[in-house]
């Protein structure tokens, strides 16, 4: 083998070590959750918000063209919730202002990420993926109260 084939291989080798302790390091040390893929079901259709505890909540999003719904969610403070996200057209995105989320609705497709909302406050969503004439006016908002209610 040549030496320079050795080096490229030793250095490919550390570049992958570096992205895998990345990963590491963000789910342990930073504690952020990785989104999941979830098997298609139309379920995933109907928008809504499901209270499963007192702390614990399911939030199915549908995202179309340029609206998301639900267009506003009511969390209790302390609360986890799983958004599950689908798009009914095109692709778009799914961007927690506030929270570091980053997600992709995709037709045909469900995303699902976990995220806990501690403090209270007005949580922005905006579409970060264009998708079309109306795509800056693509928004929603997560209300976090002691109430988790209007
Ligand atoms: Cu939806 Cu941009």
């Amino acid at each position: 083998m040549d030496k320079y084939e050795k080096k490229i291989l030793a250095i490919t080798g550390g570049v992958i070590m570096l992205f895998l302790f990345s990963l590491l390091y963000a789910k342990v040390s930073r504690r952020i959750d990785l989104p999941e893929c979830t098997p298609y079901s139309k379920i995933y259709n109907e928008p809504k918000v499901v209270k499963l505890d007192k702390d614990l909540y399911q939030v199915f999003v549908v995202a179309q063209m340029w609206q998301f719904q639900p267009e506003e969610i009511y969390i209790q403070t302390g609360s986890t919730v799983d958004f599950y996200l689908t798009s009914k057209d095109v692709v778009h995105g799914f961007n927690i202002f506030e929270k570091n989320v980053n997600l992709m609705a995709v037709y045909g497709g469900i995303n699902k990420m976990t995220v806990r909302f501690d403090e209270p406050g007005t949580y922005h969503i905006v579409c970060h993926e264009y998708c079309g004439i109306g795509h800056h006016n693509m928004e929603a908002s997560i209300v976090v109260n002691s109430k988790g209610a209007k």
